[in-house]
């Protein structure tokens, strides 16, 4: 919390964080960026067999199967602080090793930093519990609980030679070009068929491990349905879930060579956002100045005339420059639901 402390004091960083969309974001555009274009991620495995070096172990085990340790079926009832059988590296691939799979290599060195989602500087700790509800779909862990120890302490490895507010390589899940007209849902769902279905399955329900015991987790995640994630999670956006699929779908495809071409890969994403998931309960209190709300977030409000419908399939550009002309003029605009 001390950390939190020190971004406080330091007036001028969030008024500048507040101006922007996110840490990302704010690593860009600061001017004391550092890059860091090779990655030089320590190897757990030669940590030394002491009590942080066991934890930090442990902590690769929660992210690459949370289901096991925390999932909503494991024996322990009062560990079960996840809401579906998904891991962390269900999303976060290679256990955040995988450039353009939503890394976790600098979340360590992100933080803390300003959420324009909550409208307050979040730690690191914040930020894992928010994947706890919305991407797994359930209740956020204690600071002192042994897993949530164990994962902040495997995030700390990973940026070991990262420095603070750097950005890397590979960063989050890519940046294809956007089409200048909505994603087509019903393109998408010839595209499911042909691209996705043999794994994902028609139902895309996914393939568990074990039918009768869900706390093995899935040999195939599932993309949509009660035991995905819910409608406030970062892949219920069209834009994230577009570029995902786009650099990592089908599952073993690289940023370097991908297999969909961008169309296919936004209408695709747009027949994945419009199938049933869990609800998740006051998103419409998100982003307390809607000005700093991602143009793809797909609940309201929304500070610009633009339809739902627009918010979730695009085409995003005249939403964009919407919103930018609205912050010349009015600077911010207060949410009515917020806190
Ligand atoms: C359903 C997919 C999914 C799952 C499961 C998931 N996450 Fe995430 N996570 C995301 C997405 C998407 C983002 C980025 C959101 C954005 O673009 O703002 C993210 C962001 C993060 C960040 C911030 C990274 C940074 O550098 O800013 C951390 C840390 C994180 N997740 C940790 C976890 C942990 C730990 C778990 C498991 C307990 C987990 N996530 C499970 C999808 C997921
Ligand atoms: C070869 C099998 C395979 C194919 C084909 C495939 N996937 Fe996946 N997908 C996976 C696996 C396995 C994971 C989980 C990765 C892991 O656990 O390492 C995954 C993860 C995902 C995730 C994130 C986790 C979740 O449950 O939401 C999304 C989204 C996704 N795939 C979408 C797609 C889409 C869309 C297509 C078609 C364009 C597709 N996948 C094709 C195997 C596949």
């Amino acid at each position: 919390m001390a950390e939190i402390g020190r971004w406080r004091a330091c007036g001028a960083a969030l008024l500048l964080a507040a101006a922007l969309s996110g840490p990302l974001a704010m690593a860009q555009s600061e001017p004391a960026v550092r890059d860091v274009v090779v990655w030089d991620v320590p190897a757990l495995d030669q940590l030394p067999d002491d009590d942080f070096g066991r934890l930090a172990r442990y902590g690769r085990s929660v992210v690459e199967a949370t289901y096991a340790h925390i999932g909503p079926a494991v024996t322990d009832e009062a560990a079960r602080f996840a809401g579906n059988n998904l891991a962390c590296a269900s999303c976060h691939l290679e256990a955040g090793l995988k450039k353009f799979g939503l890394p976790l290599v600098a979340a360590s060195a992100d933080y803390p930093a300003y959420s324009t989602r909550s409208g307050e500087v979040a730690s690191l700790f914040d930020r894992v519990n928010q994947c706890m509800r919305r991407s797994l779909n359930g209740r956020p862990m204690p600071e002192d609980f042994r897993p949530m120890r164990a994962i902040l302490a495997y995030l700390e490895v990973l940026s070991t030679n990262v420095p603070h507010d750097a950005a890397i390589a590979g960063a989050a899940a890519g940046r294809m070009p956007e089409l200048d007209r909505a994603a087509d849902r019903a393109r998408g769902a010839q595209v499911y068929a042909r691209e996705c279905a043999d794994c994902h399955r028609r139902d895309g329900l996914g393939v568990r491990r074990n039918e009768t015991l869900p706390q093995m987790g899935y040999a195939v995640p599932p993309l949509w349905g009660d035991d995905s994630f819910n409608d406030g999670a970062g892949l219920a956006r069209l834009i994230t879930l577009a570029n995902f699929v786009h650099d990592n779908m089908p599952n073993g495809t690289s940023w370097v060579a991908p297999t969909l071409t961008p169309p296919d890969a936004w209408d695709v994403a747009a027949f994945v956002a419009s199938q049933p998931r869990p609800r998740l309960a006051g998103l419409e209190r998100d982003f307390p100045d809607l000005l700093l709300k991602p143009v793809d977030a797909p609940y309201g409000p929304f500070a610009d005339g633009f339809s739902q419908e627009q918010h979730r399939f695009g085409p995003f550009a005249p939403i964009r420059a919407e919103i930018a002309r609205l912050k010349a003029e009015r600077g911010a605009i207060d949410n009515p639901n917020a806190r």
